[in-house]
């Protein structure tokens, strides 16, 4: 069928044709905006799941909400390798800029920015890849350099700038799993803060499983400061609903062998459902589209699949990650015993230990529970197998 009028959008953080199934969660965020506005007690929120659950798409949804309601944002992606400050500080920046230009914030806000400034250029000293406070002009109060110290200063200086014009000021923080664990402790504990005080100041993120771990160990009151909102794959009712409301707006059907089909390949994996959604639309040739050209589209999804997603987290592994991982896809889709994917390797488990903590470090895997591990990327264990072989 026309592929102009393809409705899917497989993508990273694409808004999906249908926000299938979260209906219970956007409503959550909603009123703990509203709250957090009102300077009610709130919890932060935390969505961690696995790769292409939807985990950016919500975050996005709630900035929007957060704007609707005249609530600032500052959102930043946790890029691996940076610091928690340089990704932080020039985007609370750009947004302190825009509200002081707003005739109705400007006179709460210009100082704070001054203050930020001056935060920067001390903790420049530590994390150098900062890149701004040395550009002259705001001369802002200088920070401590500690960087705890200074973010408890900043979120209090913020939040009461936002308490003092009615607003409030949430922080959205994509892939929060890549923020050094000292680092995100400093934050949570300038949260903690802010939240202590009754300041509108709060944190909406999103990342792999393995945040919640990270989060308890750097500080642990955290389970207690953030609500931890798990996204898991659409169940069967909202998989159906992804897939086939966006084809019936353009009055296109799925024969039910069709949707039978992509469930089971999918497993209900909303990114997955886009490429499926995708293939199948493309490849039909007219309504509604049948099971065969399903079956069609899982081969074609799988050679993009493997082409693409799954093959660039493959091409970052050494090959002993690869290796690790290629002995677990052995074991199924999991998780599994750590001694059980030793085993299939031929190691003690204590030798294989560094592999296993470098692909977590890598947001390739995590623990479920102690002992445990499985794949953070759906499907890996049946494309690691088609792209080695086993024994190696
Ligand atoms: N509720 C949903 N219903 C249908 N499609 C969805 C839903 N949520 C997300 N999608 C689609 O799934 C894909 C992945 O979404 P997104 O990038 O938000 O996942 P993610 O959890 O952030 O993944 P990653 O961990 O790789 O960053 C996108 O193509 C998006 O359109
Ligand atoms: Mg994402």
């Amino acid at each position: 069928m026309d592929p102009r009028i393809n409705p899917y959008a497989p993508g990273a953080g694409y808004p999906p044709p249908e926000l299938a199934g979260r209906d219970d969660i956007v409503e959550r965020a909603s009123i703990a905006l509203n709250r957090i506005k009102a300077g009610r007690p709130s919890r932060s929120m935390i969505f961690y799941g696995l790769r292409g659950v939807g985990k950016t798409v919500l975050l996005n949804k709630v900035r929007l909400d957060a704007e609707a309601q005249e609530i600032a944002t500052v959102h930043i992606e946790a890029p691996e390798g940076k610091s928690l400050p340089a990704a932080l500080l020039p985007s609370l920046r750009s947004t302190l800029i825009k509200l002081s230009r707003m005739e109705a914030m400007k006179a709460g806000f210009s100082g704070v920015l001054r203050t930020v400034s001056g935060l920067a250029r001390a903790l420049k000293i530590k994390y150098e890849d900062i890149e701004i406070g040395l550009d002259g002009g705001d001369d802002g109060p200088g920070g401590t350099g500690d960087l705890e110290t200074d973010l408890v200063d900043l979120l209090d200086t913020v939040g009461r700038a936002a308490k003092a014009q009615k607003t409030a000021i949430i922080i959205l923080i994509d892939e929060l799993q890549y923020i050094r664990e000292e680092q995100l402790g400093s934050l949570i504990a300038a949260l903690h803060r802010a939240n202590q005080n009754q300041l509108p100041v709060a944190l909406f993120a999103a990342g792999l499983p393995q945040l919640l771990g990270l989060a308890g160990r750097a500080r642990s009151y955290a389970e207690r400061l953030f609500e931890y909102v798990p996204i898991d794959q659409l169940d069967e009712e909202a998989a159906r609903l992804a897939l086939c409301r966006p084809a019936e707006r353009e009055n296109v059907a799925f024969a039910e062998g069709a949707v039978a089909e992509i469930i089971q390949q999918t497993h209900g994996y909303p990114y997955f459902l886009q490429e499926w959604g995708k293939h199948s639309w493309d490849l039909a040739r007219s309504s509604p589209i049948t099971q065969q050209d399903a079956e069609a589209a899982t081969a074609a999804a799988l050679a993009e699949l493997d082409a693409s997603f799954f093959r660039v987290r493959f091409d970052r592994l050494t090959p002993a990650e690869k290796r690790y991982l290629r002995a677990m896809a052995e074991l199924g889709a999991g998780p599994h015993r750590s001694g059980d994917i030793a085993e299939k390797l031929g190691r003690p488990v204590t030798t294989v230990a560094p592999t296993r903590n470098s692909l977590i470090a890598k947001g390739m895997l995590y623990s479920p529970s102690h002992g445990d591990t499985a794949f953070t990327v759906p499907l890996f264990d049946g494309f690691m197998k088609r792209i080695m072989a086993f024994p190696f």
